[in-house]
């Protein structure tokens, strides 16, 4: 039989790992003829390299260690991103060159990766640009250039910041303190390379984004007309196709906790709290969201990577402190009610496939515009951290989270009611997009059709 081989390359980080190896889960699970390498820093490789739910036909190849462990660790974000648009592209080509048969009839890559680009388009292999977060935040990143034209970024906070901009094609009027905060813009150089990554989108052969068609028509048909191209919407690329089987989970002590726990509470009354894995929080912010936690009342399953001890202290009774937990599952268990959350958009798409309302506490670059989709455009959610600050040093009080989080888990009032019917609602359009005739799973299929099939040997 002859294999079509498809040479996956995701960006090394676990918010872009992770929907590309699920979305290339699906295209194996669809046509048997297809084969993926997926390449990824040897790093990521003793990470992710045991998964029990990897099919055969995606096998690993690894790159040397080029980036640093700290920087992969995110300390330095801008130090990471400029090591990876200029670190990776020399072993990714040599690793192309010595990949086993059959020849790539194409490349996955992440938007991000420039250079994965080049390495195709010097081959004469296709190349299919994979965007891992909203589309939203593809707009905002594609078109801002119109902010600086504008003279609306950085923001000036004393005189702007209240100020809503409507020339992002297919976006409603977006208030300037959505934007990605300026952390961003404190080095021209990085933004400017930021952009020329953005200006090569129109020259991919193909585009796949990472989200539900239905859930973000507007920004992606206004995409469709700038490109002129063909573009997959295949989301959410998160591992519900992994849910229905009970095997897969690791079954730890600690799993059996918090799951057992969860059972005991009552429907809909358990607020989940993650703030992500990869950007930092300072001890002070997390003092206060414990304060506020305990001080609302409400039950609670925060998971909080190294701190749980001193966590689980200030927290006392109401709520679980949890290092890890297989998040879409806890998502979809019918004691959770809630989702505090960074806006990362892997948690947002799982969030949405579970049907549930957010908090919003964005902490950096695309979780920002996420928060309008959530709270302006679809309606289920209430901002916790209201907008971006300069002052990096700038905490939401304990009074306040406290506020916000009763006010969130009321089941009488009908605000809340209104934002679960709504989230209810959400989470029929994501999920439906999923089965069988569904606007993603009928993307994947033509992607494979008229795309993996058609461009082999
Ligand atoms: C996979 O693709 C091949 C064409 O390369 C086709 O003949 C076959 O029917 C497809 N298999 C499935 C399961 O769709
Ligand atoms: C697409 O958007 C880019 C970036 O804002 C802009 O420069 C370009 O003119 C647009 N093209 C079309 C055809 O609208």
């Amino acid at each position: 039989m002859a294999m079509n081989h498809v040479v996956a390359v995701p960006h090394p980080g676990r918010g872009h790992i992770n929907p590309m190896m699920n979305l290339c889960k699906q295209l194996v699970s669809k046509n048997d003829t297809i084969l993926i390498t997926f390449v990824v820093t040897e790093e990521w490789f003793g990470l992710i390299g045991s998964d029990p739910n990897k099919p055969d036909r995606i096998r690993f190849a690894t790159i040397p260690n080029v980036i640093p462990s700290e920087m992969v660790r995110s300390k330095d974000l801008l130090g990471f991103m400029e090591a990876v648009a200029t670190k990776m592209g020399a072993p990714f080509e040599r690793l192309l060159d010595q990949l086993e048969p059959p020849s790539p009839s194409l490349i996955v890559t992440d938007t991000f990766l420039l250079w994965a680009f080049d390495a195709g388009n010097q081959r004469n292999i296709p190349v299919a640009s994979f965007w891992p977060l909203s589309a939203l935040a593809f707009s905002v990143f594609y078109h801002f250039d119109r902010f600086l034209e504008n003279g609306h970024y950085p923001v000036n906070f004393q005189e702007s910041s209240h100020e809503r901009v409507n020339y992002i094609p297919g976006v409603n009027a977006m208030s300037l303190m959505d934007l990605p905060p300026p952390m961003m813009a404190t080095k021209q150089e990085i933004l400017k390379k930021t952009f020329k990554m953005f200006s090569w989108v129109p020259k991919v052969q193909y585009f796949l984004l990472h989200t539900t068609y239905e859930l973000e028509s507007q920004v992606i048909d206004a995409l469709k007309r700038n490109l002129s191209k063909q573009i997959y919407p295949i989301g959410p690329a998160i591992p519900y196709f992994d849910l229905g089987d009970s095997s897969t989970t690791f079954a730890s002590d600690e799993d059996v906790n918090y799951l057992r726990w969860l059972d005991f509470q009552p429907c809909g009354s358990v607020l989940y709290v993650s703030l992500g894995s990869f950007l930092p929080v300072s001890s002070a912010q997390m003092e206060e969201i414990a304060a506020g936690l305990c001080e609302s009342g409400v039950r609670f399953l925060w998971v909080a990577r190294g701190e749980t001890e001193r966590l689980s202290k200030v927290c006392g009774g109401k709520g679980l402190v949890a290092r890890w937990c297989d998040q879409l599952r806890v998502l979809c268990h019918p004691s959770v009610g809630g989702f505090l959350s960074h806006c990362g958009w892997n948690s947002i798409c799982e969030g949405v496939f579970a049907g549930l309302p957010f908090l919003t506490f964005p902490i950096a670059v695309d979780q920002f515009p996420n928060c309008k989709l959530i709270v302006e455009d679809w309606k289920i959610g209430l901002r916790v951290k209201e907008f971006m600050v300069e002052n990096m040093a700038y905490l939401v009080t304990r009074e306040k989270i406290s506020g916000l989080v009763t006010r969130f888990m009321d089941l009488e009032s009908n605000e809340v009611k209104e934002m679960r019917r709504r989230a209810k609602e959400l989470q029929g359009i994501c999920q439906y997009s999923t089965s069988k005739g569904g606007s993603s799973e009928t993307n994947i299929n033509s992607f494979i059709r008229d795309v993996i099939l058609s461009n082999s040997h």
